[in-house]
This record gives structure tokens, C-alpha cells and sequence, in this order.
């Protein structure tokens, strides 16, 4: 039987899993997958304007919030990995993926590995690229950093980089949530992850294999996946629509919540009604 709610755990191959899973049993299923280095409470907004009509599912990445670490190396292909088990140990077949950014590099991964699992994406501020050299030694930075200046100052200077100008006089209860995901991440986790996301291998060469429905949505003012990528994939994804959200930066579905959900549920309705 189902087991509703919020802040379920569940063992899955050994690891501890913690999700949210709510809405009606019979209705189509939304499984929403966080950024880094948040945790599965970003979707709140989401969950809430979903789950009278949607069975929405938000967990916590491998490491992050609720869920346990593990003993392995951080990768894309093991957080697939971690979302296929999961939905297997909930009976779940197929269903709608959301993912904004390191959440779309799993689930741009994981639909062009097992697309037969997936019925339609929602890609919010991510892109399909690989990490340049020099982003790649910006993550060796930042660890150096965090192990000498500590985890307060990382937080303090990737806020700066994550929210459009605006969002800091407009949307302060955002930021001091977004802020408080960040501390609350273990010190390990924002290792291996920086190290896992340095290595991972770009999915643009394979966005013409998507047949979904896709909806990409980007913030305006997004500066670390900026709308230009998100036009990139536009342009390769045969079924995508694209929206840029006014008045966001790198967290669009926090900071302008309103024109987020609006795209969001008109897709997900055209989605479900032409099943
Ligand atoms: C994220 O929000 O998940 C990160 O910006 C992804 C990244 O660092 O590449």
C-alpha cells in the first residue's frame, strides 16, 4: 500500500531515502528533483499548487536533507541510479520528471538512458553541458575554500550568484530559506557532489533522441545556466516549449513562484489530458 505524506523514509538498496509524496493515488505522478545543494523542501510552491490534481513526489538527493550518504563516490549516474530504485520501490512505472539544474543533469541522464521510464520533463535553470576546465577547477576552489573558510562564507557567496538583484530587497523569506538549505547540507556532501558534478558528462548530444513533451524554463537573470542555454535546448529538443521567467535568477521556481507555476501546470495539464 501507498505510503503518503510528507517526510517518508524509505530503505532502497541499502541507502535511506526521505521524500514527500502527496496527492491523489490514481492521478498522474510528478517527481520534482532538487538542485546543489539544496534539498527536496525548494518544491514547496510546487507541491502545493500540484497536489490537489497530481501525485507529487519530492525527495532528497543521496546526501542531502533526510537521505542518507552512503558509501560510494557521487555521480549523475549514480543519482539515476538512486531515482530509478526509488521509483521501483514505489511501484512507479513511468512518470513526469522535474529537475532544475544539477536535478536536470539527472534527468536529462536519466530519460536518455531509460526513456521508456519517463512520460514528460519539466527542465527549470539547468543545461546539458559538461564542466569546462575552468569550472571544473572552480569546484576544486570551492572545496579548498570550504575546508578553510567553512561552509558560512560558501553559503554567503553562492546566494549572491544564485538570485536575480531584485530578489534581494523583494524576496528575502527565499533567500534565508535557500540559505538555510545550504548550511543544513553536510560538509561531505558538498565535497563529493562538487567533485561528482566536476565529472559528469555533458547530454547535448542527445537531446534529439527525446521524443517527450518538454517544458524548459529558465529565470531572466539566471547567471549559472543562463537562457541562452536554455535556448540551445530548445532548439535540439523536437517536443519543447520554453519559457523565461521574468523577475528570476538561478532559482526561478523560488523567486517568482506565480509565472513558475502557471507555466508548469499548464504543461503538466496538456501532458496528462493528451495520455
Ligand atoms: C545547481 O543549482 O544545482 C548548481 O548550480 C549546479 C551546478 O553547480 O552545476
Amino acid at each position: 500500500m501507498r505510503n503518503s505524506g510528507k517526510e517518508i523514509k524509505i530503505i532502497v538498496k541499502n541507502l535511506t531515502i526521505c521524500y514527500n509524496d502527496e496527492g491523489p493515488d490514481q492521478s498522474p505522478v510528478i517527481i520534482f528533483i532538487h538542485g546543489f545543494p539544496f534539498n527536496r523542501s525548494m518544491w514547496h510552491f510546487q507541491t502545493e499548487a500540484l497536489k490537489e490534481n497530481y501525485r507529487v513526489i519530492a525527495y532528497d538527493i543521496r546526501g542531502f536533507g533526510n537521505s542518507d550518504t552512503g558509501d560510494e563516490d557521487f555521480s549523475i549516474e549514480l543519482f539515476v541510479y538512486d531515482l530509478l530504485n526509488l521509483m521501483d520501490a514505489l511501484k512507479i512505472g513511468k512518470a513526469m520528471l522535474c529537475g532544475l539544474s544539477m536535478g536536470g543533469y539527472i534527468a536529462l541522464n536519466a530519460i536518455v538512458r531509460f526513456p521508456e521510464r519517463f512520460s514528460a520533463l519539466i527542465l527549470c535553470d539547468t543545461h546539458c553541458i559538461a564542466d569546462s576546465p575552468e569550472a571544473k577547477e572552480t569546484r576544486l576552489k570551492n572545496i579548498e575554500n570550504i575546508r578553510e573558510k567553512g561552509i558560512e562564507k560558501y553559503a554567503g557567496d553562492t546566494l549572491k550568484k544564485l538570485f536575480a538583484e531584485e530578489s534581494f530587497t523583494t524576496n528575502t523569506k527565499g533567500i534565508a530559506a535557500v540559505e538555510e538549505m545550504i548550511l543544513k547540507t553536510k560538509i561531505q556532501s558538498l565535497y563529493l557532489t562538487l567533485h561528482g558534478l566536476s565529472e559528469r558528462k555533458e547530454t547535448c548530444s542527445r537531446l534529439s533522441e527525446i521524443t517527450v513533451p518538454v517544458l524548459i524554463l529558465v529565470g531572466k537573470e539566471d547567471i549559472i545556466t543562463p537562457p541562452d542555454a536554455a535556448r540551445f535546448m530548445h532548439g535540439k529538443i523536437k517536443q519543447s516549449v520554453l519559457h523565461i521567467i521574468d523577475r528570476a535568477g538561478h532559482v526561478s521556481n523560488i523567486e517568482n513562484p506565480g509565472e513558475f507555476n502557471t507555466q508548469l501546470i499548464r504543461f503538466v495539464s496538456s501532458v496528462s489530458s493528451a495520455v
